[in-house]
């Protein structure tokens, strides 16, 4: 069976560099022998976390059918925006949301659980990002027990780092896109 891979942006911003680059994964992804989902989470709209409102009605619709999604993919990348030197609220709210979703008597954060991660970032500095992607490794291993893959791509000064075909202008960042993807797709196949 193909591996699943589930693309998506911690962006909803028109013109988002981070949904920019989660489009670019998942057309390279598509020559691949994998299957690819590419999801924005616009699709996904959920209220801010609130205690009070998980307590009296669960967890919104929009994070279970998210949870599920996960859960039927093997693989996942997620483009990160950097937000002071942090992940947006949009991703951090949604990660956070899926972790308290728990069907019938499955152990808890299994959309984290037997699927591989892979994480991208791009901004228009110097870092691309890379701040971000620290963060959001320490809120899927360490809060969610995930698996991601140690090697990432922060892509630079975003602005101009891609062409009119969408794809990206240095070989630099092409190459490193082609490395975490192909590590991505075989983390993947372990679990197809
Ligand atoms: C509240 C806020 C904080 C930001 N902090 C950073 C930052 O720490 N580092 C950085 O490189 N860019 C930072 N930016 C710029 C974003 O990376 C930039 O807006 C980027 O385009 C967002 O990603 P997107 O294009 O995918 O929407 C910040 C933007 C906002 C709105």
């Amino acid at each position: 069976m193909p591996p699943r891979i589930l693309v998506f942006a911690g962006s909803i911003r028109t013109g988002s560099y981070n949904a920019r680059l989660a489009a670019l994964v998942a057309k390279e992804l598509a020559r691949t022998e994998v299957e690819v989902s590419l999801i924005s989470l616009q699709d996904y709209s959920m209220p801010l976390y609130d205690g009070d409102r998980e307590g009296a009605s669960g967890p919104p619709e929009a994070a279970v059918k998210l949870k599920r999604m996960l859960c039927a993919h093997h693989g996942v990348f997620i483009a990160s925006p950097e937000y002071n030197a942090s992940i947006t609220p949009l991703l951090k709210n949604t990660l956070d949301w899926i972790s308290r979703v728990r069907e019938a008597a499955e152990p808890p954060l299994t959309a984290y659980r037997q699927r591989v991660f892979a994480l991208g970032a791009a901004s228009n500095g110097t870092h691309g990002g890379y701040r971000s992607l620290m963060a959001l490794r320490q809120v899927l291993e360490l809060g969610c027990g995930a698996l991601v893959l140690p090697e990432q791509i922060a892509v630079t000064e975003a602005a101009t780092a891609f062409d009119e075909m969408d794809n990206l202008r240095e070989e630099r960042h092409a190459q490193k896109l082609r490395s975490v993807l192909g590590q991505l797709v075989e983390s993947a196949r372990h679990y197809a």
